[in-house]
């Protein structure tokens, strides 16, 4: 049985983020992926002090030196076989919440361990505002999944306007990737 990591960040439980999480869950799930749900806004991540002299002790041994819920979720990440990264929209770009854990889990993983390289991954922004901002937010995401050497199946952007089309087809969407999770993207970059 093939795992995912799923995970997302929004303050809201019952948002726009929320639904199109729950919609490619579904998907995943009845593709019979065994499915691990990260809340990020439920949890502790403090932001990178960039110690020592900018470089970090991270750069050395791979671990972070704060001690908070950032190790517990990067060793998900790395036992999952894809992992699927759904923001919530914030100034064109991922949550804050997004931003301090993905900064911490770059410069272990890319530096040091490589232990996220080649996972097949995809991308979802949630714009519930003037729906702008979407393509922003992958971009910057997939410009640090490329720096730890992974890589992107799909970015799909959902916006209010589109919600109502889009989030039903989340199930498919998660059910297709999860059943082509091994063979459905042979495409490095
Ligand atoms: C600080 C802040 C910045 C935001 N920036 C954008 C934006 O750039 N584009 C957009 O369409 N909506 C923006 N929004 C609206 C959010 O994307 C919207 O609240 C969205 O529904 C969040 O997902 P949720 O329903 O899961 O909370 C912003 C909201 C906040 C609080």
């Amino acid at each position: 049985m093939k795992k995912v990591a799923v995970i997302w960040s929004s303050p809201n439980k019952d948002g726009l983020t929320a639904s199109a999480k729950s919609q490619f869950v579904s998907g995943l799930k009845e593709a019979g992926a065994e499915v691990t749900e990260i809340q990020l806004n439920k949890k502790k991540i403090d932001h990178c002090r960039a110690c020592g002299d900018g470089w970090g002790t991270c750069r050395l041994n791979g671990a972070c030196v704060i001690q908070d819920d950032f190790a517990e979720i990067y060793q998900t990440l790395a036992e999952a076989d894809g992992i699927v990264w759904i923001s919530a929209v914030y100034w064109s770009d991922m949550t804050e919440a997004f931003k301090a854990f993905f900064d911490r889990l770059r410069r272990c993983d890319a530096i040091k361990n490589h232990l996220l390289a080649d996972k097949r991954c995809v991308l979802i922004a949630c714009a519930g505002g003037t729906g702008r901002g979407t393509l922003e937010c992958m971009t910057q995401f997939e410009r640090g999944l490329t720096h730890m050497g992974m890589r992107v199946y799909d970015r799909i952007s959902v916006v209010r306007y589109n919600a109502g089309y889009i989030v039903p087809a989340l199930a498919n969407a998660g059910r297709t990737y999860a059943e082509t999770l091994e063979t459905g993207f042979d495409m490095y970059y």
